[in-house]
């Protein structure tokens, strides 16, 4: 079987040659990401093979379907890039529902810490032989109150990790677990109520028409003064013109952003010695206050490892019995993981 693999990166090459050779699976690997003009670059080809800022838009989707490409595997677990109700019914699309809970929520705590006991200033003064402490006074996390959007695999080990911190947790969820809510130092809320108690808020749900915006100017003036928002999920999760006014004015203590709405023109590619394009980035970048990492939450050994690994069976069980657990249904406006193997 022969692959067509987008947006490659040097440790996606590694990590998944590792596990491919003897698998009958010959990965072809393009630096370039998938969209209109690339899709063509999968002609002759089983699958492809594609990352969170590839296009899989009804176009593409056309395009492969055209070309006898039978199978989209994606290696990650968000499929908002993929218009699977419109691959419903043409093409197989498969995903990796879970690769490393702990390396986003530990991303998560490590942007939190840094940002506010001000690691990202203290690593850049000693360096530079200064060794004042003026500005650099952070607070205790012991005893505050954090907001968690999203309970799911991310979220609940995140709660853990602020759990072991001292903290207490008002979580919301549109499904919310039935063995989390402990009453006290855990309980779920309404969003009013966790935007107006928190003092850390951290987003873990999907990207959904729901969710979109879901912390926008309206939701940020119903958060405590100083709040400082976490974002590991999905950039358009947050307005992020809204959030810029929102430091600007104080009312957003500090922001931690391993995703950003328009990401996909940037993240992942080397853009110093050049004139940043997008201004509200650029903006958010230069603020003291507010931490950046381009999406690279997921990047630890275990979870590449396990991305190739799940990648690779997802293709194989489907090549082999015609059905895989992790593959994307669109059933009657509801999105799910197919459990029978039978969606077509
Ligand atoms: P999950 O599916 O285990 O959990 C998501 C939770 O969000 C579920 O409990 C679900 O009920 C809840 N949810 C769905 N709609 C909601 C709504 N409208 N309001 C509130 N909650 C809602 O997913 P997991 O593995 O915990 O991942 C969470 C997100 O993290 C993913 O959707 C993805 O966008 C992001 N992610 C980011 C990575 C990174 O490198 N920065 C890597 C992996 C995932």
């Amino acid at each position: 079987m022969k692959f067509a693999f987008f947006d490659t990166k040097p440790y996606d090459r590694q990590s998944f040659e590792a596990i491919a050779q003897n698998s009958g699976i010959r990965f072809k690997y393009y630096e370039t990401k998938l969209n209109e003009d690339t899709v063509d670059l999968a002609h002759g080809c089983d699958g492809v093979c594609v990352f969170v800022n590839d296009t899989v838009n009804a176009a593409v989707i056309d395009r492969l379907c055209e070309m006898g490409v039978s199978m989209i595997a994606l290696r990650c677990a968000g499929f908002n890039n993929v218009d699977v109700r419109y691959a419903f019914g043409k093409i197989h699309v498969f995903r990796v529902p879970a690769y490393s809970p702990y390396a986003v929520a530990e991303h998560a705590m490590a942007m939190l810490l840094t940002s506010i006991r001000r690691i990202h200033k203290a690593y850049i003064r000693t360096r530079d032989f200064n060794f004042s402490l003026n500005n650099m006074t952070g607070f205790d996390l012991h005893g505050k109150t954090v907001g968690i959007i999203g309970t799911g695999k991310i979220g609940r080990v995140f709660i853990d990790i602020c759990r072991g911190f001292g903290m207490k947790v008002l979580a919301y969820d549109k499904f919310p677990a039935k063995d989390l809510d402990n009453g006290d130092t855990i309980r779920y809320v309404e969003l009013d109520e966790l935007f107006a108690c928190s003092d850390i808020i951290s987003l873990h749900c999907p990207l959904t028409e729901e969710t979109y915006h879901i912390i926008n100017e309206e939701t940020i003036a119903q958060c405590r003064r100083g709040v400082v928002l976490i974002n590991t999920s999905r950039g358009a999760l947050v307005d992020a013109e809204a959030l810029l006014a929102a430091i600007k004015s104080r009312h957003v203590g500090a922001a931690c952003l391993d995703v950003y709405e328009e990401e996909s023109d940037f993240f992942f590619e080397d853009f110093s010695g050049h004139i940043l394009e997008d201004d509200i980035l650029a903006r958010l970048i230069s603020m003291p206050n507010v931490i950046v990492t381009s999406h690279q939450a997921f990047l630890t050994n275990e979870a590449l490892a396990n991305i190739a690994e799940t990648t690779i069976d997802n293709i194989l069980r489907f090549s082999q019995t015609g059905q895989c657990p992790n593959e994307i249904c669109y059933r009657g406006g509801v999105t799910e993981d197919c459990r029978s193997g039978k969606c077509f």
